[in-house]
């Protein structure tokens, strides 16, 4: 079969990895008779530079119009120190979300044998620590109005606001993945102090009842931030909403020894976006050193919920197993020797 897929490299290390994870689509359609028609797009801070808009439209309509989007990274050093700056490549990932309805953001945490003891945790908290969080991704304070300053600049304001109807869909989504895993929904939120957090434990409450198998615990944010550290291995399923899910999961993906190893979906109403977790890490840039593996776990992630190619999406993650095992890695996780980003690349498709 042919997809289309949209590719958005963005910014920093962004082309370099996703080079790689385009190397082994295209091995994998060699490999399953499928045919990838990657057609690139302009997104962040190198959109910016080149037509003053950190998401073009003309990359909205590529998105709309493609069976997936891949995507790198975005951020520039030269927008963080400059909180003044008025266009900022972080509103292109926000109106991306947007634009394309992606209500849910879905990033699995899970661990490599080989890469245990590169956990700051101890070994036996991190082994077999197997969960994923699912964060709310168009709602919140994120994008709630009002927002912004007082007249005599003295004063700042930011709005959460979350629809039932919001809370509803995502929440779904959390019962659905917990019925396909262990079965147990840890809800994530702050019902002691916020209004917002008190409707999503209502509606939350009012939903379970529908899903009778699934174990539903709720948990204050802080105290999850906690517990996520010191029990990884208790958790299956934490939905949460925009920020809380942005900060767990930044702080869940540590857990695993390497930030360059986790993919994640953004996934709603229109096509779905695969990125990996981490940052455009500028210093990198350039420089073919950067680990690929989160992205080329994204690509397989974009086989498997996009394009329903499950075998597929199995043979890139096995073959990300054995590179590993092999030793073929980035300076990142290397004991040994180092391998280039390239170098990895260019080994999973040729090991697939
Ligand atoms: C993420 C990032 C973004 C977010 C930033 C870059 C706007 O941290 O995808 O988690 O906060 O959502
Ligand atoms: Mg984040």
């Amino acid at each position: 079969m042919t997809f289309k897929i949209a590719v958005l490299p963005g910014d920093g290390i962004g082309p370099e990895i996703i080079e790689q994870a385009k190397k082994v689509l295209t091995a994998v359609g060699a490999k399953f008779n499928h045919r990838f028609i990657f057609t690139d797009a302009l997104v962040g801070a190198a959109a910016i530079d080149a037509v003053g808009d950190p998401f073009p439209e003309e990359t909205f309509l590529l998105c709309m119009e493609s069976d997936a989007v891949l995507f790198g990274a975005i951020g520039d050093p030269k927008y963080d120190n400059d909180p003044k700056a008025k266009v900022r490549p972080e509103q292109g990932l926000l109106r991306m979300r947007k634009q394309l309805g992606l209500y849910a953001n879905i990033r699995p945490v899970s661990t490599f044998k080989s890469l245990i003891h590169k956990s700051p945790l101890r070994p036996d908290l991190v082994d077999g620590a197997d969960f994923v969080v699912i964060r709310e991704l168009t709602g919140g304070i994120y994008f709630g109005e009002p927002r912004g300053r007082s007249e005599d600049l003295k004063k700042a304001y930011d709005t959460c606001t979350y629809t039932k109807e919001e809370i509803e869909r995502i929440a779904k989504l959390g019962f659905e993945y917990a019925a396909k895993r262990n079965r147990r929904l840890t809800v994530v939120d702050k019902a002691n102090v916020l209004a917002t957090s008190r409707l999503w434990r209502e509606t939350v409450q009012e939903m379970a009842p529908a899903y009778k198998d699934i174990e539903v615990d709720y948990m204050f944010v802080d105290n999850a931030a906690m517990q996520i550290i010191q029990w990884p291995k208790k958790f299956d399923v934490i939905l949460t909403e925009n920020m809380f899910g942005d900060i767990l999961s930044d702080e869940a993906s540590v857990i695993t020894g390497s930030l360059g190893l986790l993919p994640s979906a953004s996934v709603g109403i229109h096509t779905s976006v695969f990125e990996p977790i981490h940052g455009s890490y500028p210093q990198a840039a350039g420089k073919n050193i950067a680990n690929p593996i989160a992205t080329v776990l994204s690509a397989a992630m974009l086989l498997e919920l996009s394009l329903n190619l499950k075998e597929e999406a199995r043979t890139i993650r096995d073959a990300v197993d054995k590179s590993m095992k092999a030793g073929i890695v980035t300076t990142d996780i290397a004991e040994g020797k180092a391998y280039k980003t390239s170098e990895v690349g260019d080994w999973l498709a040729e090991n697939l």
